[in-house]
């Protein structure tokens, strides 16, 4: 009788806990009931669209052609990397940027197949449908960041230089020795270790990790700034350089978390299929560059791991800013300096 009680009870709890961890479907854009399609759109060899947004010069008077690739939890919309720099500037560096809403955000289809491969298969049909060229530079903040090794990996023939703005790592590379992941992995709060582990060991629960209310979920999801930010982001956020963030918000996830925040996690966390760690020098002849640059008192992303891919790939012009936080692109001058390293041959 007992067992036959403890059984039913079991049956019951897993039941309820696979109905939470499933995440409701996407509300897919352009779909009836599903939020309107506003933005230009490319059609990608799967049949899902990608949608961009044009900025600085027009493309056909432009001498570079740049695809930006944004950070977490954001769109197209957001350009952090011209912040702090003049319209004049852009116009002078004939530099012509193109921003898109990755996979599931804002007005992109999800792509719930998602691999580092896909992405950057993505970026390259975006550059081919827009005719930017047989070569285009790549620029990518925070998550972005990250996105720029896939690139680096996947499709190096097709770059002329690539960013990596304060990148994401991923504590489970196999190229960081041990203990320096331990330590970096032991720099976040408690709660973004379990949100991290919960994503690369058990994905199918980073939904309900990150949307229950028993456990405290990742600081990045929830939007704990003082988990987040550092003096100099604090100084960035007063002199409100990045407002107009919060009007973009709700438009990144207007299709559902689980595709666009949740998804992203598990491929970011998740295991990956190559190491940046044993990339090679896309440009040995130097006909181009790959600049990292990070804060050395970034409280996001720890600084020790980008020093330690410095160092395994000495072609990287890597730049540590002293006092730099994870806002580091809205410094003043900032978006000037990383834009000019990248644009301007020495
Ligand atoms: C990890 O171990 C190596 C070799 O013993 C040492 O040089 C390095 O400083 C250690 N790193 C950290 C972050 O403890």
């Amino acid at each position: 009788m007992f067992k036959r009680i403890t059984f039913i009870l079991l049956v019951g709890l897993l039941a309820w806990a696979y109905q939470a961890a499933r995440p409701p479907p996407p509300n897919i854009c352009g779909s009836p009931g599903g939020p309107p399609v506003t933005a230009p759109r490319i059609r990608l060899r799967d049949g899902r669209f990608l949608a961009y947004m044009e900025h600085g010069v027009p493309k056909q008077v432009a001498k570079h052609k740049i695809i930006f690739v944004h950070p977490f939890s954001s769109s197209r919309h957001d350009l952090i990397i011209t912040i702090s720099i003049s319209p004049e500037v852009i116009e002078d560096l004939g530099a012509y940027i193109v921003s898109f809403d990755r996979p599931g955000y804002g007005e992109s289809d999800p792509d719930p197949k998602r691999t580092a491969k896909s992405l950057a298969l993505d970026i390259e049909e975006l550059g081919d449908q827009l005719e930017l060229g047989s070569k285009f530079y790549v620029i990518g903040y925070s998550m972005g960041g990250q996105c720029i090794w896939k690139c680096l990996q996947y499709i190096p023939h097709r770059l002329a230089g690539a960013a990596l703005i304060a990148p994401v790592i991923n504590y489970w590379w196999p190229g960081f020795p041990a203990n320096l992941s331990s330590y970096a992995y032991k720099k976040q709060p408690p709660q973004d270790q379990w949100a991290l582990r919960a994503a690369h060991y058990i994905p199918w629960l980073t939904y309900w990790w990150n949307t229950q209310k028993f456990f405290p979920k990742s600081s990045v999801v929830s939007e704990k700034p003082e988990n987040m930010f550092s003096r100099q982001d604090w100084e960035i956020i007063r002199n409100a350089k990045v407002s107009g963030r919060e009007k973009h918000k709700a438009y990144a996830t207007q299709q559902g978390e689980a595709e666009s925040i949740f998804r992203e996690m598990v491929v970011a966390f998740g295991s990956w299929e190559f190491d940046p760690m044993d990339l090679q020098n896309p440009f040995a002849s130097n006909e181009g560059s790959v600049h990292l640059w990070h804060g050395d008192e970034d409280k996001l992303v720890p600084v020790e791991p980008q020093r330690y891919i410095a160092e395994k790939l000495p072609w990287i012009h890597y730049h540590e800013l002293p006092g730099g936080g994870h806002l580091l692109p809205a410094a003043d001058g900032m978006s000037e300096i990383i834009l000019k390293a990248l644009l301007i041959k020495e």
